[in-house]
Formats: C-alpha cells, structure tokens, sequence
C-alpha cells in the first residue's frame, strides 16, 4: 500500500489561521498589531519571491510587514546600521534578513552574514539564528524555535506521529534544519509535548559512512541535504516515516532529497515536495512574529 501523504499545506492552513485568531485578540486587548520588518539585500528573484511569500502571508494572519530594500553595494556597516534601526524600532516586532546575502559575485561586498545575524536583537529573532536563542533551545527552554525543524515537530504533532523512544535519523547538519531538528527531537519535551521529543537521533552528514545502512535503522528518516532524490527507496526501511525537507529545482520541476516514486513504495508515511515542509516554515514564521509582539508587549 502506498505511503500516506502527509499533507503540509493543510496542516499550515491550520496553523496560520490559529494565529489569524490569536493576532485578532492581541490587536482587540488593545495592543499595536505584529509587524516583521525583513531587509533584502540585493535583487535575487528567489529571494524576492521568497520576502513576498512573507509579506503576502503575513497580510492575510493580520501581520503588518515592512520590507527594507538594500542594493546589492550595501556594506556591512550600512546593514548593520539598518539592524540597528530596527532593534530600536518599537514598531518592528519581529526583524528577518533574507538570506543569502549578494555574494561578491552578484555584486555583492562580502558582508559576514554571522555578524549581521548576531546584531539582530534575540527578543525580535524570528529566525531562531542568533546565538542566544540558540542556546536556548539547546538547554531545552527555547524562546523562538527556528521555523522548518519547528514546522516539522508540528505537523508530526498533528498527523499522530510520535518520536518518543524512536529512531529519528537526520541528514544534514546544517544550522538552519539539520541542527536544529536533531537537537529539538533529543530533548524531553516539545512545544507540541513530550511524545514529539524523547527520540534516539543519529545526526548524518556527508563524511558518514556507509549512509544507506544508517538510514535504513531509522523509524523516521528527516532528509535535509539539498541534492535532489539522493535518499532512494532502497535506502528507507519498510514501513518507516519519511520527512522530506529538501527544495531543488530541476529544469522546471521542484524535487526533494528523496526520490519520491520509490519511497511512497516503502514507507509508511511521506511528506510531498512541494505541498510538505515547505508551507509550515512560513506559518511558524508568522507564529513566531505574533509570540515576539507578545512578549514585547509584556515587556520580556
Ligand atoms: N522546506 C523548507 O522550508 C526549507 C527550509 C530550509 C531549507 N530547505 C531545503 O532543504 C535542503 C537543505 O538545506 P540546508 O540549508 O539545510 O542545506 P545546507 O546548509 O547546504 O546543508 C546540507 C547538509 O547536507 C549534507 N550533505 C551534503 N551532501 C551529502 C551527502 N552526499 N550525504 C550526506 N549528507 C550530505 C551536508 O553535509 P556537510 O555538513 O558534511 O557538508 C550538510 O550538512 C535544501 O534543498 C534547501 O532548499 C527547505
């Protein structure tokens, strides 16, 4: 029988209209609506397709957006200046630079991506980049936790799929998913309660050995690698879950890192590319501008 489809653009329908709810009480108990104030850097298609997702997304939870546009000749102290502007800004409840910054290529100046994201100020970090909130969430009491390891948690949450005293393999060790997810699933508890957490996670990378075997030990194998269709059905144990964060684009199609015709054969259950992960990192990006104002607003 084939794989369940684990539909992610419904379950991220949900989440942004809960938050669509929870922004209408916030703003009615009388409190300046949520703003994200996200600065783009130089004139990437994919990253503007990207900042309008956001904003479009946004205006329909009841978020207000701001969008600061650089060149791509803007220096490193110039953005750190806009950072600056923004920590200060009462209005910008929640502050995202679209990454990845011009490289010197694209004409960019070479600005150190770290340093910017460092200054942006933790109370206001809706990406869960910077080292504090970080930190947070590898002692187990996040703050913001970074959006597609959280969209994920989410929708394992929502269809029923429990990691506790599972075998979560991830592949990728990237900073924004890789990470991230492997540190949130190892910990007792979740947002979403301790049954999506308490999983035995092997973290794999491109310098393990032998990957195929260790993906085949997992009961839910988490690809986030960026090279298409590489995790094969032969590479996936019967019956195990299997959670596709990859994006790429292939001549005009987008495919993941699992090849999905082989995978729906062996496993249990599958997220689709697109319609899977993609979805929830925006609607937990909107859940994390509302929490950003809240706390604000409380003054944390
Ligand atoms: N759905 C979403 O919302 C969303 C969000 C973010 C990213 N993505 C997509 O997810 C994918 C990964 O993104 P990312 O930012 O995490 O990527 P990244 O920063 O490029 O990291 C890729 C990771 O994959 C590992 N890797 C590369 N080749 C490998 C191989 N042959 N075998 C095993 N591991 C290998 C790398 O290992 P090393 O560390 O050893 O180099 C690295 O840890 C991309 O397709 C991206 O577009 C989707």
């Amino acid at each position: 029988m084939p794989a369940t489809r684990l539909d992610g653009k419904k379950i991220a329908a949900e989440i942004r209209s809960e938050v669509a709810a929870d922004v209408e009480s916030f703003v009615a108990a009388g409190n300046a609506p949520p703003q994200l104030a996200a600065i783009l850097v130089g004139d990437d298609p994919a990253s503007q397709v990207y900042v309008r997702n956001k904003e479009r997304a946004c205006e329909k939870a009841g978020i207000a957006s701001r969008l600061d546009r650089l060149p791509a000749s803007t220096t490193q102290a110039e953005l750190l200046a806009k950072v600056a502007e923004l920590n200060a800004d009462p209005a910008a409840s929640g502050i995202l630079v679209q990454l990845p910054l011009p490289s010197p290529e694209a004409g960019g100046t070479g600005i150190d991506e770290r340093a910017v994201l460092d200054a942006i100020d933790p109370i206001k970090d809706v990406d869960a980049f910077s080292p504090v909130n970080v930190g947070l969430l590898m002692q187990g009491r996040p703050r913001f936790l970074p959006c597609t390891p959280h969209g994920i948690v989410q929708l394992l949450s929502r269809t029923n799929i429990s990691t506790s005293g599972k075998h979560v393999v991830v592949v990728g060790r990237s900073d924004i998913v890789g990470k991230p997810m492997a540190m949130m699933l190892a910990q007792k508890d979740s947002t979403c309660g301790p049954e999506t957490a308490n999983a035995t996670v092997t973290l794999a990378h491109s310098r393990t050995q032998d990957l195929a075997e260790v993906c085949r030990s997992a009961d839910i194998l988490i690809a986030a690698v960026g090279r298409p269709e590489m995790i094969r059905g032969e590479m996936i144990r019967e019956g195990a879950v299997v959670i596709d964060v990859g994006i790429n684009r292939v001549d005009d199609r987008l495919v993941g890192d699992v090849a999905f015709a082989e995978a729906e054969n062996v496993a249990s259950a599958i997220t689709p590319v697109p319609g899977g992960v993609g979805p929830l990192t925006i609607a937990m990006l909107l859940h994390n501008t509302l929490m950003a104002a809240k706390m604000q607003a409380a003054g944390n």
